[in-house]
């Protein structure tokens, strides 16, 4: 893992006393994964002056999680109340995993910091009431951390990225553009006005019968499939407008599949080929415009970079157009390891790790109540259907 370059005193005001390591348990149940990690970032040694920005190495001690997909896979999507039933009888026994994993005990351990959202609101309550309860007993301070800036940041734990960069985050429940400039300095620049893409894709699959979730199904059907017989939409392209569609696209796909039933193995692998290859048309060119912009609005950046994060950057197809994009346009190609790309805990110890340390952790979050929806940039506009089940991003 490459250094985290850091600047300045670490971890002012309530933590005056914490020795030279700052270990952070996090905890993730917005949607269908109980996660938890411990993350750790070196401190400088007690009382030394700080007079240069230094080399940090955050280090991921565990990080444990438990994916319901089981659960859910008969009813091809994720049930709220299967969902949260399932982390009330996970969560205790995955956050001793993690801190197990990681050989320390919870003294070891000098914040929680648990998703309070955006996602599904039972989920949300099991986890931040965990935390809670862990917090009080033990002492420790408490961080609400917005699940959205745990995939915003993992990119510094990860490759110890500078700000400002470009996010692409493409899950199943959110599809976005965002432009990180700092801790809590985030600007939503694109979404989707209808799906999300991996909405986009479990819904392809299913019209197909393929099985849930359908975007590696979806991937694997393509791979043996002709990219060019079907000619789908390629939703948005060209458009002055920056945001995403993918309505349009299911309902051709749709259209497409029933004109031909009863469908070939042949027939479905070639759909998916055609599908993918669309939508990795209309990603590049939103992507495209969104590096343009970064361009015009940092001319000095030497090094800018796009991250990618969310389930649907698994995609071999989708990863490689938005490499060659980014080589075209200069722009340096970041995707965190897949484990780190999805949901997962490690992500939300560092958000925590990451407001303690620019001194913008709200540490008594006792009385934070979980918000479904929980927009990164309050700022932007709320795009109306955007958030579909209000779920995981
Ligand atoms: O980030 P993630 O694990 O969970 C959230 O939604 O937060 O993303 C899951 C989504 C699902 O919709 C799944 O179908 C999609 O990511 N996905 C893929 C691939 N792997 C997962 N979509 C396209 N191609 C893939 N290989
Ligand atoms: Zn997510």
């Amino acid at each position: 893992m490459i250094g985290l370059l850091l600047s300045g005193k670490m971890f002012r005001g309530n933590f005056e006393d914490r020795d030279e390591v700052i270990r952070v348990l996090g905890i993730e149940t917005s949607c269908d994964e109980t996660a938890a990690s411990v993350v750790m970032l070196e401190d400088a040694p007690a009382g030394a002056e700080i007079l240069s920005p230094r080399i940090l190495s955050p280090q991921i001690l565990s990080n444990v999680i438990l994916s319901q997909v089981e659960e859910h896979a008969a009813f091809g999507g994720v049930v709220p109340e299967i969902a949260a039933r399932a982390h009330v009888e996970a969560l205790d026994g995955i956050i001793e995993a993690a801190l197990a994993d990681a050989g320390v005990t919870l003294a070891d351990v000098d914040a929680i910091a648990a998703t309070a959202g955006p996602g599904l609101v039972g989920g949300l309550i099991v986890g931040l009431m965990t935390a809670k309860a862990i917090a009080s007993a033990s002492g420790k301070p408490l961080i609400a951390v917005n699940h959205l800036e745990g995939h915003a940041l993992t990119a510094r734990l990860t490759d110890g990225l500078e700000f400002p960069y470009l996010l692409l985050l493409v899950s199943g429940g959110h599809t976005q553009i965002v432009r990180v400039a700092g801790v809590g300095d985030y600007r939503r620049w694109a979404t989707t006005i209808d799906d999300a893409l991996g909405e986009a894709f479990d819904k392809v699959a299913k019209m197909l019968a393929l099985p849930y979730p359908g975007g590696p199904n979806v991937e694997t059907a393509a791979a043996k499939g002709d990219p060019t017989r079907f000619a789908f939409p390629r939703p948005m392209k060209g458009s002055a407008q920056p945001d995403f569609s993918f309505s349009g696209l299911k309902t051709a796909v749709r259209q497409a599949a029933t004109a031909i039933a009863p469908l070939s193995e042949q027939d479905v692998a070639d759909i998916c080929a055609s599908f993918q290859s669309a939508v990795a048309d209309a990603l590049a060119d939103r992507v495209a415009r969104a590096l343009l912009r970064f361009r015009t609005d940092y001319p000095d950046k030497a090094e800018p970079a796009l991250v990618v994060a969310g389930g649907v950057a698994a995609n071999r197809a989708i990863r490689e157009t938005l490499e060659r994009l980014c080589a075209e346009n200069g722009f340096r190609f970041v995707a965190p390891p897949h484990r780190l790309c999805t949901d997962n805990a490690a992500m939300i110890a560092w958000a925590g790790i990451e407001r303690l340390n620019a001194d913008m952790a709200d540490t008594d979050a006792f009385d934070f109540a979980p918000r479904s929806r929980w927009p990164l940039d309050e700022v932007s506009t709320p795009v109306v259907g955007s958030g579909r089940r209000g779920a995981k991003a």
